[in-house]
C-alpha cells in the first residue's frame, strides 16, 4: 500500500529486540506517549494513557504486559487490557478502550497510517 506522508514507526527488526516500543508524537495537536508491540505476528499501536487514573502502562514498571503475556497490564493499579482491541478486562473500566493508532508495514518497516499524527521525536 502507497503511503502518502511517511511517518516511520519503527522496524520489525527493532520489535524483535524489545518486548515493546515508545514513541513520542503529536495526535490531534496533543503530545503523546505510544506503545508499540507485536502480540501474535501483528503489530499494534495506543496510546499510552490508562482510563483508571491517567497514567501510562509502564508508570510504575518498565512493562505493558502481565505475567501471563496474554494481556496488556498497566503498572499503576493492574488493570488489564485485551492486546488486540485495547479493551479493559477490569471491573472498574470494563469495556473502555485504550485509544489504538493504526499503523501499516511496507518491507519491515512499520508507520504510523493516522492523518491527525506528526511525528515529535
Ligand atoms: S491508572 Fe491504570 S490501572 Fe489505575
Amino acid at each position: 500500500m502507497a503511503i502518502d506522508n511517511k511517518k516511520p514507526a519503527c522496524t520489525r527488526d527493532e520489535l524483535q529486540q524489545a518486548r515493546f516500543l515508545i514513541r513520542h508524537v503529536d495526535y490531534k495537536k496533543q503530545p503523546v506517549s505510544v506503545i508499540i508491540f507485536a502480540f501474535e505476528e501483528l503489530v499494534y499501536a495506543y496510546i499510552n494513557h490508562c482510563m483508571h487514573m491517567h497514567r501510562p502502562l509502564n508508570c510504575e514498571q518498565d512493562a505493558i504486559f502481565d505475567e501471563t503475556g496474554k494481556f496488556l497490564r498497566c503498572s499503576m493499579h493492574g488493570f488489564i487490557f485485551d492486546p488486540k482491541t485495547g479493551e479493559c478486562q477490569s471491573p472498574v473500566c470494563f469495556g473502555q478502550r485504550l485509544q489504538a493508532l493504526r499503523l501499516e508495514e511496507v518491507d519491515g518497516t512499520i508507520y504510523f497510517a493516522e492523518k491527525h499524527l506528526t511525528l515529535s521525536d
